[in-house]
């Protein structure tokens, strides 16, 4: 039986940050940002947006009236967690209309916590073919105002129906994994920005990569020419393409130029927005099906996928006929399009805001479908404009 994601879409919030006026403002050459870094724009979020409101406004667009009786779990992979103890997962549920006899949670390590969820969705539906899980990688990725993260911060969400007989793409079941107990980034509890070591999680991404995709190659003969495209995850759109780099040697010069010319596909979008953290690996994927034209059905997609701290996937899956109708390329389009330049003073205004503490209440209005329209005694409250 086929297994796999049958819808899958992001959302990212209107408002954005050019990458050359934030290399100006920090004395930096915006060619660092732009061909260094490889990042354009910023996706920047309101304080009335939070992983619940992205990942609920991502999730809209795919969970139709039937799904709400066939969902059996709603997962979140996140380290933007808003609780140290309620899920997001719950909330979202709740505001999706999802039937109520389903597990609703969220799964955490780093960027990596979509992937578990993603395969754990598969797991689950294998047993049960009749019933769906929704996934939803959500993040805010935020290091701090002029740190060296920066150009690399990102906003927004990825969600994604796994179903039977999926119409995008069906998973196979050669993943290889690893883990390995190292501080290259983290976020200590009293902390709102990552602790992070910058080139000993460059050097732990390409190594990650190499392994789980040598391990992988070992245990199922199968090799880069294989694969019609990699997807990776992408902190910044340079660092996948130098764990690609990496291993093109073992490929041929028309591999490693396919592989190539997939690749810029796939980072279309991170360009413009920035990291998602758990959902970069999907938004790229995302890139690549909605700006390819080289792609078909039955073509092997190959994915890598890397959570700091660390614990790296590498999986495989096959296009199914027609995916390309299933996929929301205009809407996606339109949502980067129609977004608002905002100026580097704007951005720092909107970073440094917060919602209130300790029992304090605020009020909130908003454009964006789901939003947080009041805080009161230490609960958020959402509803959709
Ligand atoms: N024009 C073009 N390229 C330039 C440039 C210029 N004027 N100035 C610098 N660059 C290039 C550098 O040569 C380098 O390229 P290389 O990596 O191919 O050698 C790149 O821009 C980055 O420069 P670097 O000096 O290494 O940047 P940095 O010290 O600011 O650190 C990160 C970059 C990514 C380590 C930092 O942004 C970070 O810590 N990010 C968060 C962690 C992360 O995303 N990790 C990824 C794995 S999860």
């Amino acid at each position: 039986m086929k297994v796999g994601i049958d819808r899958l879409s992001f959302f990212i919030p209107n408002l954005y940050l050019d990458m050359t006026e934030l290399a100006k403002r920090r004395g930096d050459d915006p060619a660092k940002y732009h061909i260094g870094i490889g990042q354009d724009q910023m996706a920047v979020n309101r304080v009335s947006e939070d992983i619940v409101t992205l990942g609920a406004n991502a999730a809209s667009k795919i969970v139709t009236d039937e799904d709400r009786e066939l969902i059996d779990m709603v997962i979140v992979g996140t380290e933007s967690g808003i609780d140290h103890s309620k899920a997001s997962a719950v909330i979202i549920h709740h505001l999706l209309k999802v039937q109520p006899f389903a597990r609703s949670f969220e799964v955490k390590e780093a960027c990596y916590g979509g992937t578990a969820a993603l395969h754990m969705a598969k797991e689950y539906v294998k047993n049960h073919p009749e019933r769906k899980v929704l996934v939803i990688a959500s993040d805010i990725a935020r290091y701090g105002l002029a740190s060296g993260g920066e150009v690399t911060q990102g906003v927004g969400a990825v969600a994604m129906m796994i179903t039977k007989d999926p119409r995008i793409l069906s998973l196979e079941d050669d993943n290889t994994f690893l883990t390995e107990d190292i501080y290259d980034f983290w976020r200590p509890n009293y902390s709102q920005f990552p602790v992070v070591d910058g080139p000993l999680s460059n050097s732990t991404y390409i190594e990650s990569f190499q392994k789980v995709w040598n391990h992988h190659k070992d245990i199922t003969g199968l090799t880069l020419e294989d694969y019609t495209a990699l997807s990776f995850h992408i902190p910044y759109t340079k660092m996948g393409k130098k764990a690609l780099q990496s291993v093109l040697d073992q490929a041929d010069e028309e591999t490693q130029a396919r592989l190539l010319a997939r690749y810029e596909e796939s980072i279309h979008y991170s360009r413009r927005i920035g990291n998602l953290y758990t959902g970069s690996l999907y938004l790229g994927l995302i890139s690549l099906l909605e700006n390819s034209q080289a792609l078909k059905a039955g073509d092997r997609l190959g994915l890598f996928s890397y959570g700091s701290g660390a614990v790296s996937e590498f999986f495989t899956g096959y296009l199914e006929k027609g995916y390309q109708e299933f996929l929301f390329t205009k809407e996606h389009q339109e949502m980067l399009d129609k977004r608002q330049a905002i100026t580097v003073d704007q951005y720092e205004e909107i970073f440094n805001e917060t919602l209130p503490q300790k029992g304090e209440q605020a009020e909130y209005s908003s454009t964006v479908p789901f939003s947080i329209y009041k805080v009161e005694n230490d609960i958020r409250y959402y509803k959709q404009y």
